[in-house]
């Protein structure tokens, strides 16, 4: 068993998907989920976890956990592995794959951030750190919190980084793909971040990616300098906290959004965990997607200027478009989250946290505040502009119940909302969706039963070779496979018959394989019985294909044939008879 195998074998895709997945078992080996690939609404993804196979039938995306990991993390095969090894404790043998140049400079980034970190970590302890440890006692950030979110600090000489790298042998390629440190004209290196408190920034596998490094003195600028994107850095990519806030989010089923690396800090140590930050942009559609995995409810807590500001607004907007339900959290006294939780309390920022307003109404309240009459015509033109907020959300049932809800809330009569209700339903962008084509139930039962048993194949395999209607089914070449893995006398493997596949029957497999039938076991007379279901359901086609070609001759005044084929049909049932 080479190391891949190892690997594969020492790690449940179960475990793995449900990391960035939430997933419901749903059959005796199956878990379903939403597709981390595309945006649905009912689950279509499914892993099933004896096969160690995952299948969207929706959008078709399917593979082992090699290509999940590639897939969902961005990285190359041989990263995927070292991924899982590490989180697994498995021990990578040093020369078991060889990497590619992308690879290995991704992992030189990555080694030089980890040192990065710790370096940080320990000037924020030392000497040199006193005057940051003063800035974030002065800020009121107890010290476990200092150690929870590894916050370190940058020294002031800028000597550090390429003293420690050239020392620890990185190169000066490496070291300037970094982003940690900066090339001179004259070829010499310097740190990028000084004299700064130091952010570390995480993937959602947990490892630093970058740094926020903030300024200590107030007429520093810029307040906040960050990592430029390197390697392993895409900025559009990572949420900050996500790796610590994704448990939280997923209990509770809600997901908090901050602005700033503060907030997110000081809500979560009054105790939200489930706290993440969008440092100062608007989200991208890859956060948004991030942020579904682990759950459909998001409250936003910007500072309370952000409120109507474009980058607010957009991200608000991509949100809806994800089908989130969004609400809002307005702080009062013109605090921000961080300052707030600190001078009210964790319990009263709780209780705002619950009554939190749906977004929908927030906007209405916020627009009633500002209409200068309030009269009928000013609730329309509101309701209009709700609409089309509305219309961004995909899910007409929802856009329905909302538009309702809102002209209730707007006191638009009865007759208007059911116009707004169908102007919504008519603009609405259709979403086709794929149906799967799945084979019928005999073939998938036989299948599973070759792919899970080997004691009864011969049985089975020597039956269906002599059925000639199986080469007429649409799994004909999935069946042809299997004969050949058999012939060749080897065992039938779900990976093993998949390698011999074209990708559209790898699909097909891939569908039957994670079609649940109800069934925990196939017994033995199960299977027989479909053997015989196919080489009887091939008898009737047969025979009512030789029945037409006689009745065709009839008509055509052709008897000769029509008497040759009758008694075709004759014989081919009296073999019938005699095989039952
Ligand atoms: P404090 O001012 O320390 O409380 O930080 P904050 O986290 O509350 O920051 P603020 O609300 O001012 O800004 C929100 C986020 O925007 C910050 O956490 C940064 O990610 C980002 N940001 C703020 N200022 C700058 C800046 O000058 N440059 C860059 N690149 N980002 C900034
Ligand atoms: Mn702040």
């Amino acid at each position: 068993m080479d190391f891949k195998d190892q690997l594969k074998s020492s790690v449940d895709l179960v475990n793995v998907v449900g990391e960035y997945v939430r997933l419901k078992k749903s059959g005796a080996q199956r878990y379903m989920g939403l597709c981390p690939f595309h945006n649905e609404k009912t689950p279509s993804f499914t892993v099933h976890a004896a096969r160690q196979f995952y299948k969207c039938f929706s959008c078709g995306e399917g593979g082992d956990v090699f290509t999940f990991v590639q897939k969902i993390e961005g990285v190359s095969f041989y990263e995927a592995l070292k991924l899982l090894a590490e989180r697994h404790g498995v021990p990578m043998p040093k020369r078991s794959l060889v990497a590619d140049e992308d690879s290995k400079l991704r992992e030189a980034v990555f080694r030089m951030h980890e040192q990065a970190l710790e370096s940080f970590r320990a000037n924020l302890r030392g000497p040199s750190g006193e005057e940051a440890r003063a800035y974030l006692a002065r800020r009121g950030v107890a010290e476990g919190t200092v150690e929870r979110f590894e916050l370190g600090y940058s020294e002031r000489s800028g000597r550090a980084f390429p003293r420690l790298f050239e020392q620890r042998g990185f190169t000066p390629a490496q070291m300037e793909q970094s982003g940690l440190v900066r090339r001179r004209d004259d070829g010499t290196f310097y740190d990028y971040f000084r004299n700064r408190l130091m952010f570390p920034i995480h993937n959602e596998s947990g490892k630093v990616v970058g740094f926020g490094g903030r300024a200590l003195a107030a007429d520093d600028n810029p307040k906040y300098l960050n990592s430029p994107e390197t390697p392993i850095y895409v900025k559009s990519q990572v949420l900050y906290n996500l790796h610590r806030a994704k448990e939280a989010v997923r209990k509770e089923d809600r997901a908090i959004l901050v602005e700033g690396y503060m907030d997110a800090i000081g809500v979560s140590a009054a105790g939200f965990g489930g706290v993440v930050a969008s440092c100062g942009t608007s989200l991208t559609e890859q956060q948004v997607k991030t942020l579904k995995r682990h759950s459909g409810r998001i409250v936003v807590n910007f500072d309370p200027d952000a409120a109507g500001a474009n980058a607010t607004e957009r991200s608000l907007d991509m949100l809806l478009q994800y089908d989130f339900d969004v609400r809002i959290l307005e702080l009062p006294g013109g605090l921000d989250p961080d300052e707030f939780c600190l001078k009210r309390g964790a319990a009263e920022y709780g209780a705002l946290l619950s009554d939190a307003k749906k977004y929908f109404f927030w906007l209405a309240q916020r627009g009633i505040a500002t209409t200068a009459d309030g009269g009928l015509e000013s609730r329309i033109a509101l309701m209009k502009t709700l609409v089309s907020k509305l219309q961004l959300m995909s899910d007409p049932w929802e856009q329905v119940a909302i538009a309702h809800e809102l002209a209730g809330y707007l006191g638009i009569g009865d007759d208007l909302a059911r116009e707004f209700r169908k102007a919504i339903v008519a603009r609405r962008r259709p979403d086709p969706k794929p149906v799967p084509r799945r084979g019928g139930y005999n073939e998938r039962v036989l299948l599973k039963a070759l792919l899970d048993e080997t004691s009864r194949r011969d049985e089975v395999v020597e039956a269906l070779e002599g059925c000639a209607g199986v080469a007429r089914l649409p799994t004909a070449a999935i069946f042809q496979a299997v004969f050949a893995i058999h012939r060749a006398g080897s065992p039938i493997t779900f990976d093993g018959l998949n390698a011999r596949l074209e990708e559209a029957d790898r699909q097909r497999l891939a569908e039957i394989a994670l079609t649940e039938d109800g069934e925990v076991e196939i017994s033995r007379e199960h299977v027989m019985d479909c053997v015989k279901q196919l080489v009887q359901s091939e008898e009737v086609d047969r025979r009512s294909q030789l029945k037409a070609r006689v009745k065709d001759a009839e008509r055509a005044g052709n008897f000769a044939d029509a008497l040759r084929l009758a008694r075709e049909l004759q014989e081919f049932e009296q073999a019938g008879e005699a095989r039952r």
